[in-house]
């Protein structure tokens, strides 16, 4: 009975090793989530005091036949089930993606399986779907160690980017700014905690750009901190992290939620989405939810649990690409610096 009903579901396996989580997960028609395990290798490389690639792909090698097996386990799925195989194609760690893509391709030559490549900011994005179907247009504000991009959505699969950084993503400033604190990695998490404690009293840059542009730039605000430590220790004065850390936070998180709020208006939309690891901020969401509050604004936040690295967002995304008709062969390779839009015929 229970498998007669499952048939009729698409079943989308997702797997997700861009970075240092090896995760595994089966989603039902693009938005119930039937498994999603992530095995983290944040400790391995908490010693090293950020990613380090090759240790990241040999820990992917160990784990991910494990990880695949317990996914399905856990959903109760047989492989022969499983109507997509989504894999992160990129961008991310090229070693650490060649791990994913190599398992999605070794799965789908042994099953005739098709196979689906997914990006992952699409799949950072399509985290939302999994708690209420996505409402177009939208304005997707992408926030994670790699990215930081405003994207516009009209349909399912279909992204503009309005904007991105020039330098630093929003996660990697955090990532610096925690080092410069000497606070362990990751450093997003860290730098959030040690805010909460303290004012943001120390006066530093926003990076507006020209007026109406959509891009970021946070590698200035990076620096701004760097000499703030830097004269404050030449000086003999006392910092004050807790203060210094609300003060980057408060910079950080203005001009995201103002560019964001801008991009919602130039496209007249009401829906606006927030993706990526640093969606995980609570300073970040409660500054969207109150600048959002009084207006007619639609703010989608992704759950806690949703926010960083995990394959359900991909295998989300990778069931919209499946019904899109994307298909991939086994040529299919990692790419580090895949694009989310054509970028050649958008620039
Ligand atoms: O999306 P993600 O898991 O991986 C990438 O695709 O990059 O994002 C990881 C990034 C890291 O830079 C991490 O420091 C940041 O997200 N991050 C945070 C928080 N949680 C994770 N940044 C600020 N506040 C947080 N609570
Ligand atoms: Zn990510």
């Amino acid at each position: 009975m229970r498998n007669n009903t499952l048939n009729k579901r698409t079943l989308v396996l997702g797997l997700e090793t861009s970075c240092d989580e090896t995760a595994v997960s089966v989603v039902a028609d693009g938005e119930h989530i039937l498994s999603n395990v992530v095995a983290s290798q944040m400790e391995v490389h908490q010693r090293f005091g950020g990613v380090v690639p090759e240790v990241a792909s040999r820990r992917h090698v160990e784990n991910i036949t494990l990880v695949i097996q317990e996914a399905l386990d856990q959903a109760e799925v047989k492989l022969n089930e499983i109507t997509a195989i989504a894999v992160t194609q990129g961008p991310g760690l090229v070693g650490a993606l060649l791990i994913g893509v190599s398992a999605a391709k070794a799965l789908s030559f042994s099953t005739g399986i098709p196979l689906i490549p997914v990006h992952h900011i699409a799949g950072h994005i399509y985290a939302n779907h999994l708690i209420q179907p996505l409402s177009f247009p939208l304005v997707a504000l992408v926030v994670s160690g790699g990215h930081t991009e405003l994207i516009y959505m009209k349909d399912h699969m279909q992204f503009e980017r309005l904007g991105r950084t020039r330098d630093d993503a929003a996660g990697e400033a955090y990532d610096k700014v925690a080092r410069l604190l000497q606070l362990p990695y990751p450093g997003g998490p860290q730098v959030e905690k040690l805010a909460q404690r303290g004012k943001p009293s120390y006066s530093l840059p926003r990076a507006w750009l020209e007026e109406g542009s959509f891009d970021f730039s946070f590698s200035g605000l990076k620096s701004a901190v760097m000499n703030t430590i830097h004269n404050a220790t030449q000086r003999g004065e006392e910092i004050y992290s807790a203060d210094l850390a609300a003060s980057f936070q408060a910079a950080v998180i203005e001009v995201l939620v103002e560019k964001s709020l801008a991009a919602v208006k130039a496209r007249g939309v009401n829906q606006l989405l927030l993706a990526g690891g640093v969606s995980a901020n609570k300073a970040l969401r409660s500054a969207l939810t109150s600048r959002t509050n009084t207006t007619d604004v639609c703010l989608r936040l992704p759950p806690l649990s949703l926010c960083t690295d995990n394959a359900a967002m991909i295998a989300a995304a990778g069931t919209f690409a499946y019904q899109g008709g994307h298909r991939a062969d086994f040529t299919l390779n990692a790419n580090a610096n895949l694009p989310l839009i054509n970028e050649e015929a958008a620039e």
